[in-house]
């Protein structure tokens, strides 16, 4: 049998390289080693808009499809559609403590930056832990900023276990814990990210080709004379970075870019970034409106994830709801 694995993209508007990088990547890569649950989580992109969500779930889902993601073999569904989730999610709620809530990294950020704190920004770690142990899921995959997420997960899951007694959920370990956090083009000490207000900082995975020439051209490197093409975070963030994307959009290691751009300008280096990442995104922007506009076909993907979500989660859900209630 194989193992389980739990993971999930909100449908937020934009998606980034990042995102493909940081999470989609990696989900064609395991798709055929193990029993993928991959979910469109439209019930967390609630805690940042009351925007509706059709467009962006079509998108994503789009995207999904051009990436060789395959709807048949994996279970690809959108979060709302399972009630259990939010089940779940309520008797977690009780499970969990105001404090270890208040210690997340994100909604510590999160609730600076915005002008209205909703309860959802605050509790939004404890649907996540519901979405992963719903399906009693071995694996996850999850984006460096979601580390502390899995933690609360592993404790709420040890914290029910030893409340009942049993093993009751298994403590999902996460893979891929290596560094693939894409960083803004123009101030590569932070992370890319859709919420930032500078679009040069960031690349859509539907931008305009020759927008992203000129992205790539303006991103910040350094002043090293000669120049360097090393990857080094700390001292070297901006080529460290493009080096990133280059190595995981061209599937060559980092060494060997390193090796093979000794002599290099970063000129003549950012000039075969562009050429890679416009080669990658064509294919791709080709392949998703070809998805994108068999939106009748796109729903009945999400209605086939949901049938076989449901299955899944009902079962658990029951097994789960026994212990809890006893009528
Ligand atoms: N919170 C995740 C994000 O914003 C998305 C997500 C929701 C998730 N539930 C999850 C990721 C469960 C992994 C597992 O990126």
């Amino acid at each position: 049998m194989k193992k389980k694995l739990f993971s999930a993209i909100q449908p937020s508007g934009g998606v980034t390289i990042g995102h493909y990088i940081g999470i989609l990547k990696k989900w064609f890569l395991v798709q055929k080693k193990y029993n993928c649950f991959y979910c469109i989580a439209d019930l967390h992109s609630y805690t940042n808009n009351f925007k509706k969500k059709k467009k962006y779930i079509l998108d994503i889902l789009s995207i999904i499809l051009a990436l060789d993601i395959d709807y048949k073999k994996n279970i690809i569904f959108l979060q709302s559609h399972i009630y259990e989730h939010t089940q779940l999610y309520w008797l977690f709620n009780c499970c969990s403590y105001i404090g270890e809530l208040k210690r997340m990294t994100q909604f510590k950020q999160k609730s600076k930056k915005n002008k209205f704190i909703n309860c959802g920004l605050f509790t939004y770690p404890i649907l996540m832990a519901a979405d992963i142990l719903l399906y009693n899921s071995n694996y996850v995959i999850i984006g460096q900023d979601q580390v502390q997420h899995l933690e609360f997960t592993c404790n709420i899951a040890k914290r029910i276990n030893k409340l009942f007694s049993k093993k009751i959920f298994f403590l999902p370990n996460c893979i891929f814990s290596s560094c693939s956090k894409v960083m803004s083009l123009l101030n590569p000490k932070k992370k890319m990210s859709t919420s930032d207000i500078n679009k040069f900082n960031v690349i859509y995975l539907l931008d305009n080709l020759d927008l992203v020439t000129t992205k790539i051209n303006n991103s910040f490197t350094d002043s090293d004379v000669p120049a360097k093409i090393i990857f080094d975070m700390v001292k070297k963030p901006g080529i460290s970075n493009l080096l990133n994307i280059l190595s995981n959009i061209s599937d060559i290691s980092i060494l060997d870019l390193e090796n093979k751009f000794i002599g290099y300008s970063y000129k003549e280096f950012k000039k075969i970034v562009i050429n890679k990442l416009i080669n990658f995104l064509k294919l791709l922007q080709k392949r998703f409106f070809f998805f994108r506009k068999k939106e009748k076909f796109l729903k009945k993907i999400l209605l086939e994830g949901k049938r076989k979500a449901k299955i899944e989660a009902k079962k658990n859900m029951f097994f789960i709801k026994k212990l809890f209630f006893d009528i």
